[in-house]
This record gives C-alpha cells, structure tokens and sequence, in this order.
C-alpha cells in the first residue's frame, strides 16, 4: 500500500510549506508544523553561527516535524557539507532535511544514515527516480512554480511519469497550488501530498516585504514570467516572478537599490540580485525578486499560517489514514 505524506512524515495533514530563503523563517516554519502540516526554514546560505540562531529557533519553537531546508547548488559541495553537519549535529531527530534539486549521492545517504527524514525537490524523472532510490521523499516541481524552477514539464504530468515508475513511492506535487481544488488536481495525478509556496509567501508569519505581499495577493497568473534576469547570487536558473521594471528592461546599470539585513549582517542588494525583499529590506523594493507561482490567481488575502493549512486540510490526506496505515503494519507484523 502507497503511503501517505502525512503517514510517512507523521503529520496531521499531508501538507508541506517549501522552505523559502529569506521569507520563511523559524517563525512561519513553526506556526505551520504547530497547525499539523510541515513547516520548513530556508537555510539558503546561513552557516556557523548566523544557522545556529535559526536552528536554536526552529527546535525551541516546535517538537513537530519541522524542516531545513538547504539549496545544493547555491552554496557547492564544501559549504553544503559544513551546512548538513551543523543540522545533523545541532537539532532533534524531529527535525528534516530538505534539499532543492540533488546533491551528490554522499549528502543524501548521510542524511538518511542519520536517521533523518529526507525530501528533495526535483524538476525531471530521472532525479525523482534517484531521489527516491536513495530514500527520499520526492516533490515534484511543475513549472507553474514560483521561484527557481528546476525543468519544464507541467506540474500533473512530471506527477503521473513519476508515479508510473514509482508505484510505491512518497511524492508530493509542487507548483501552482494556490486553492484545494487544485490541491485535488495533483492527488487525482498521483501525489499523496502537496508542497506550497507562494500561499504561504502572504502568510501572517512570513517575512516576506509587504509590497511583495499586497503584489502576489492582487496579482494572478498572466501577472508572472519566467526570467533569469535575477542572477546576483544565484546563477544559471530561471525563476518565475512577478514581472517587474528589470524583467522588462534588464539592460540597466548593475546599482545598488536597497539595504537588507540578515541573521544580524546588513547587505546592499544590487539590482538583478537574487534574493528577495522582506521586513528588514528597504529600497526599491518594486524592482526586486517577487518570486511568485501561478497559484497566486487563487491567492487573495493574506492570513495566517495555520488558516491556510487548514484551508487545504479538508482536501488532503491526513492523520486519520495515517493512522490506518500504523494499524495495517501491525497487523502485517503479527
Ligand atoms: C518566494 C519564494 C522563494 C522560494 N525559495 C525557495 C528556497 O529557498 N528553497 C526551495 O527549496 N524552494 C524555494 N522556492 C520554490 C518552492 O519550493 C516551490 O517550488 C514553489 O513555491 C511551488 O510553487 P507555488 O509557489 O506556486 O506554490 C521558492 C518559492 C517562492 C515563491
């Protein structure tokens, strides 16, 4: 039997909220495992003491699943392995990784070695596939995603190939889902749970600026566009944003146009960076990265975290089937 999200994770609701650098913190991570889905912190490129605060955050804040997650090809292989011996070493069982796009198979067995719960976010069949032989749960990004998109296939159509050649497989559908009827969609192609972004980019806890909120809540579909203009930081992606003055015209001068701080540090934030506006950002935040998928046609108000899982929680497998599942393996073990 195919195993629930919820089941596997041991969440109340088959539901995860994407760990987004900069927007979700310990703070929205918390609130969303505290509301029986899994919450998860963007690590992006924290590391010592700057991740040890965010990690000290998330374990106090909840003794839920929670997760890190950490970006293989932002920060390369040394720094990613210093960043995975800090989680391992410095959090609760109850704590997961979770990784966007694949790293070398070493980080991912020793992840697992570790008695760690595992989840990839993959953009092709062939990395779903490896992801999951290695013991992952495997979320599959469609390209209706907002933010860094890992391949070009529709969200449905990368489910239902991944499913066809992992029957037995954990997989989670990623990208677009902004209301439970699209939720419903990504379970009839073969996910047994979902992965949402931008419907927790406006949630109460998020840190994400409130220009950026106030745009994704106004914006829908045709408001976004697929771009690699936003490349300080970050090269070599495409991104899905709301399209701004720089995706229009991207022959402009390098400049700074802003000031941020993060875990303490303060940055100036150039034009075309990579990262995105949030409370502590000032500047011309109009012209800055508003990473933002095509569910934000469904997404209209912004509300708290625990509002929006218990939003999708009517539509999504939950605790009740994960409980069946506990009842069938004992069964089989008797
Ligand atoms: C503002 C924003 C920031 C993101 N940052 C990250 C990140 O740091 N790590 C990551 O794994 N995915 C990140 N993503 C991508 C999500 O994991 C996911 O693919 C996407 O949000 C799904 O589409 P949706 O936004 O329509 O729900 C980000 C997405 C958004 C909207």
């Amino acid at each position: 039997m195919r195993a629930s999200l919820a089941g596997v994770l041991g969440l109340d609701v088959s539901l995860l909220q994407s760990g987004m650098g900069g927007v979700a913190g310990a703070e929205l991570a918390c609130a969303v495992s505290n509301a029986g889905a899994a919450g998860c912190a963007g690590g992006y490129k924290l590391v010592d003491d700057a991740l040890s605060a965010m990690l000290d955050r998330l374990a106090k804040g909840t003794d839920r699943p929670v997760g890190v997650n950490l970006i293989p090809e932002v920060v390369g292989p040394e720094e990613l392995d210093r960043q995975v011996a800090q989680v391992l070493a410095e959090t609760p069982e109850h704590i997961h990784l979770s990784l966007f796009g694949m790293p070398d198979d070493a980080v991912l067995d020793r992840v697992v070695a570790a008695g760690r719960k595992l989840v990839v976010q993959i953009g092709t069949v062939e990395d779903g596939v490896h992801a999951a032989e290695r013991g992952a749960v495997v979320v599959a990004q469609g390209i209706e995603a907002g933010g860094h998109l890992l391949g070009a296939s529709r969200r449905d159509e990368l489910v239902a190939a991944l499913r066809d050649r992992l029957p037995g497989a954990c997989l989670v559908a990623s990208g677009g889902i902004g209301s439970p009827a699209e939720a419903e969609r990504a379970l009839a192609a073969g996910a047994d749970g979902v992965l949402l972004g931008t419907a927790f980019v406006v949630a109460h806890e998020s840190r994400a600026h409130g220009y950026f909120k106030s745009a994704v809540t106004a914006a829908d579909e045709t408001d976004t566009v697929i771009t690699d203009v936003y490349e300080i930081g970050w090269t070599g992606r495409r991104h899905r944003v709301l399209a701004t003055a720089v995706t229009a015209d991207p022959v402009q001068p390098k400049k700074f146009i802003g000031r941020t701080v993060v875990e303490g540090q303060p940055y100036l934030v150039p034009r075309f960076s990579s990262a995105v506006p949030t409370t502590a950002t000032t500047g011309r935040i109009e012209e800055m990265a508003l990473y933002c998928g095509k569910s934000c046609s469904a997404i209209a108000q912004e509300m708290s975290a625990a509002g929006v899982v218990a939003e999708f929680a009517s539509v999504l497998p939950g605790a009740e089937l994960a409980k069946n599942e506990k009842r069938t393996e004992n069964n089989v073990g008797q």
